[in-house]
């Protein structure tokens, strides 16, 4: 892959990532204008599920770069795992201030009240926290101060992150929605892949040995 297809390909990734928030952005501006817009007759509520169900599939996308990487013998995919970890964060925030925002009116006793009392959010909120370091220290002079070995072992948290991120959702849904089954099952195929990925390496290993 070339540099500057290189570039165009992140160009393009870059706006496909920000395509959700812009429809948010655009749904907004259709409300305040008086307008009708798709987030229905609360706005708040559905604000909050589609950045809450972005946040989960852009994780998801994450982690699953380096199967596809691994699957379809495509080493330069490694190079956009960067952006989709760094457009996860930045759902997952905007998921976590919507909530904070419009939902408690930025009040931090009512925040710290549901996180000790609503397990779904407790979970969701353990999930966060685990992404912060990751995003502090997703830039090349970090992974060279870490050392590649210490920055992996870091950056696995994003696995827990993600099953803390699908267990939230269980909590959350009432009765049995298809939603956290399907997310559930996407995270499960992307293990079992991890593992098998992992088994295959080691025989091949040990055959050469
Ligand atoms: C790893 C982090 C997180 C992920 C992946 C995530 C993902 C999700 C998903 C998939 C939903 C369901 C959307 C739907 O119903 O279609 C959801 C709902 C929700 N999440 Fe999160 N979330 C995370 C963290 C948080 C945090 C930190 C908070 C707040 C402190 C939070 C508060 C909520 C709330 C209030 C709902 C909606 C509940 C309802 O409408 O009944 N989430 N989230």
């Amino acid at each position: 892959m070339s540099k500057s297809r290189l570039r165009w390909l992140k160009l393009l990734l870059f706006i496909a990532l920000s395509l959700p928030f812009l429809w948010l952005l655009w749904q907004w501006s259709l409300l305040f204008t008086g307008k009708i817009s798709s987030l229905g007759a609360n706005p708040i509520e559905a604000t909050n599920r589609f950045l809450g169900d972005t946040s989960l599939r852009v994780l998801l996308l994450s982690l699953a770069v380096t199967p596809l990487r691994q699957m379809l013998r495509m080493p330069w995919l490694t190079k956009l795992r960067r952006m989709v970890g760094l457009f996860a964060f930045f759902y997952i925030s905007l998921h976590l201030l919507s909530y904070f925002g419009m939902d408690l009116l930025f009040s931090l006793s009512a925040l710290l009240k549901d996180i000790a009392k609503r397990t779904y959010i407790t979970l969701g909120m353990i999930g966060f926290v685990l992404l912060i370091p990751l995003a502090l220290t997703s830039t090349k002079a970090m992974l060279r101060r870490l050392g590649p070995k210490r920055w992996s072992r870091l950056h696995k948290l994003v696995y827990i992150s993600a099953i803390l991120g699908v267990l939230h959702y269980f909590f959350m849904a009432k009765g049995n929605q298809p939603g956290p089954w399907l997310h559930f099952g996407v995270l499960l195929v992307l293990f079992a892949w991890r593992i098998y990925f992992s088994a295959k390496k080691r025989i091949g290993q040990l055959k050469r040995e």
